[in-house]
This record gives C-alpha cells, structure tokens and sequence, in this order.
C-alpha cells in the first residue's frame, strides 16, 4: 500500500515518515520542494530506519507537476497532506505569499485525490485556529475565533476547504488534526527540526542558545495571570504526533464506520510555562540556560492546552512522553547537528 507524505522533508513530515517504515508495511512516497528544509532528510530517515523511499522534488502549487505523482503511482491509498509555510510573523510580512502556498498545494491535492479516487487524506492544521480563548482546555467544540495571522487564516479555510470537497465525494474521507505546540526529535538524536533562519519558536532557540548559535533567550513576559507569570502551552512530542497520523490513516483504512470528516486535537492535555520548559531543559542538559524575563510578544495568548479526549477515543491514541523527554531528544538532536557542521 503506498501513502503518499506531502512536506515529507519537513519536520513532522519526516518524523512520520520514520514512524511509518519503522511500524507499517506501507510503501512512502515523498514529495517536497525544500521551501524550508532539505533533500538531506531523506539521509537522515533512511540512516534510521534502513530504508529507501521514493520522492520527488515538485513544487505543489503547481498542478500539473503534482498531478504526475499521482498518475505515476496509481495505488496510493492515503495521502498526509504536511507541505505549507508554517511563520507566523512570516505570514503577517507575506500574506499572499502564505494564502498562495497553502492554499493552492491543499487545492491541488484535493483535486488529485478526487481524480485519481485515493479514498483517505489527513491534513496537517493547527491550534492556532482557534484564535484567542478564554476557555480551557481547548475541545474540538470550542467555537473558532478570529484567527490572528494569515497562516492561521489558512488552517481556519484549509479545514473548511477539505470539509465542503469531502462532502461531496462519497468515496473519499479525511481527518484534520489540530496539533498544539510539536516539539522534540527522533530518540535516534539523529532527526529532528533544521530551523531555517532564526528560530521563532521557543524550543529551537532554547537548545540554539544552549550550543552557543545564539546569545540568550528571551522569556517573552514574565506578567501574566500564571502560575509563574509565563505563558503556558501545549508541547507535544514530534513522535507522538507522528504516531498520532499512523493511527489515523490505519482508522481511515479500516474502520468502514469511520466518518467522513473529523477534526482531532492533537495535544498532551498538559499546560507547561515557560519557565517550566525552560526548567526541564536544565535538568535533562545538565546546564544552566542564559535567559532573562523580557517584554511580551505581541499576539501570544496567556495560556492554551488541549483536551485530547476526542484523540483517544476516536484513534485509540495517548502521547506516550513528557516534557523532559522532548527536549532531551530535541537537546540531542542539537548536539549532533552541531557536530557536523
Ligand atoms: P516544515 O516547514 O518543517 O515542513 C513543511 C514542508 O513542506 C517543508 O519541507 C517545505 O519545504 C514543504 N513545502 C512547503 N510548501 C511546499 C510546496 N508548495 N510544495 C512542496 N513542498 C512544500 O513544517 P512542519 O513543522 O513539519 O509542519 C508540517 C505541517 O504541520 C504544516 O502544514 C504546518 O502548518 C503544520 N503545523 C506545524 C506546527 C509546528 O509547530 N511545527 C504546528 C501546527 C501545525
Ligand atoms: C511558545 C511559548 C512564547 C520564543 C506557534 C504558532 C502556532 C503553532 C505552534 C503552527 C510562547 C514563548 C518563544 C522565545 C519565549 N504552529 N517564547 N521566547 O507561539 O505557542 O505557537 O507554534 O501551527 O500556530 O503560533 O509557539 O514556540 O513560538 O512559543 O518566551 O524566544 O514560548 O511567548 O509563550 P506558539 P512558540
């Protein structure tokens, strides 16, 4: 059976990929234009899992590239639709180029889906659909708020766009999961998130300034309504959420019950501060991090976690690790990056 892994050089992408090949006997076929990673990954899954897939290099807002995928490879039976700009101070800079990117390669994959009549899709969206909240934890019922970006906004109409086109299609169903905040690498330490540019996202920029690539962190508030007056979120381990998509596609592939389109939050169910991250990270690297309790950033709400009930139920699924096993694997995985460059 082959899946098709669109983003498959990414972050989650192939981190799912190494889920896939370690623990199914789908076949992968990945597909990337390196946009924000590299053809190296492909090394890199295939160093820990001792095996080779297949993937082209294709831009997906291009339809007619993408099309050649599908009628090269008849048999897909799912498709996990990862490729999308993910900044979100990016996409408040470049509107259109996010609103184009997303939401032509998502356009052009449902097109293919429906022509070529792959029955099972799963699409990558967000938490950051849900805008700002007052309520939590966060259940997949909670009415959807303004979204804050325009990356946002693509998840927001992305969901909406996969709802309307599977309606109409009998044969085909979808999942879109709403991951909360993916943190952490392969245990192998030898896969994990190749930040680009500077790193916006807490994570990456701990374990940049632990190495020395930057100088400090800055807590961005120390002044909310908290616990410890930081922000509080949802971090999740890449494996779990990789895990997570495995589950899924199985569910799609086997459950005729199924419905035709869910919606699932993919989150711990625990909230973490800041502070608390930052904590964890010295315990499990055994160092001191330089920080210091800065301004606020503008956009971030105080405090965000899932329920993740609907998770469970529905795919059978439970995040198998906590925080200090996230940055201890994302830790690793900095060491080792570092070592080779
Ligand atoms: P990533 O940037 O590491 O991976 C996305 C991949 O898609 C990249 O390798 C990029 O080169 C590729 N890509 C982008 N546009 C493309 C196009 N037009 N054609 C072909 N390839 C293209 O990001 P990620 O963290 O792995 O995120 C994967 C998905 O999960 C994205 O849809 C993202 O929006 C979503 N998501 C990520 C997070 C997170 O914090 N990482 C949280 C929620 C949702
Ligand atoms: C986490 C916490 C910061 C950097 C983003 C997207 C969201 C989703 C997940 C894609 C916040 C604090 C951060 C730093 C800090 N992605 N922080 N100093 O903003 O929760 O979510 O990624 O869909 O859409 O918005 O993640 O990692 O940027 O921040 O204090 O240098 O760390 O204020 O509280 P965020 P993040």
């Amino acid at each position: 059976m082959k899946i098709l892994i669109t983003g498959g050089a990414g972050y989650i992408g192939s981190h799912t990929i190494i889920e896939i090949l370690e623990n199914t006997n789908w076949e992968v076929i990945a597909v990337d234009n390196y946009s924000n990673s590299s053809e190296k990954t492909y090394r890199r899954i295939e160093k820990i899992t001792g095996k080779k897939i297949n993937y082209y290099n294709i831009d997906l807002t291009n339809l007619s590239l993408t099309e050649k995928v599908f009628y090269e490879n008849k048999d897909i039976i799912g498709i996990i639709h990862f490729a999308a700009f993910k900044s979100v101070p990016e996409s408040v800079e470049k509107p259109l180029l996010y609103y184009h990117n997303n939401l032509n390669s998502l356009i052009n994959i449902l097109k293919c889906q429906a022509k070529y009549n792959i029955p099972n899709l799963i699409f990558s969206s967000s938490c950051s659909v849900y805008g700002n909240l007052d309520e939590l934890p966060v259940t997949e019922n909670t009415p959807l708020n303004t979204p804050e970006s325009p990356y946002a906004y693509t998840k927001q109409i992305g969901e909406k766009i996969v709802d309307d086109f599977i309606k109409i299609n009998p044969t085909l169903k979808a999942i879109s999961l709403r991951y909360f905040n993916p943190v952490g690498a392969h245990k192998s330490g030898l896969n994990g998130e190749v930040p680009i540019a500077r790193p916006n996202n807490l994570v990456p920029y701990i374990t940049q300034t632990a190495i020395g690539k930057l100088e400090q962190l800055t807590v961005f508030g120390g002044d909310y309504a908290t616990n410890d007056g930081t922000c509080i979120r949802d971090y999740v381990h890449v494996c779990d959420i990789a895990a997570a998509h495995v589950q899924a596609l199985q569910k799609l592939i086997s459950d005729k019950n199924f419905p035709k389109h869910s919606i699932i939050n993919l989150g711990t169910g625990v909230g973490v501060s800041v502070l608390e991250a930052i904590h964890a990270f010295e315990k499990v690297s055994n160092q001191k991090l330089n920080y210091f309790i800065g301004n606020r950033r503008d956009g971030d709400v105080a405090a965000i976690y899932a329920n993740n009930d609907l998770a469970k139920k529905m795919l059978g699924w439970t995040p198998k690790y906590d925080i200090d096993e996230m940055m201890n694997s994302a830790w690793l995985w900095e060491q080792n990056l570092n070592k080779k460059q």
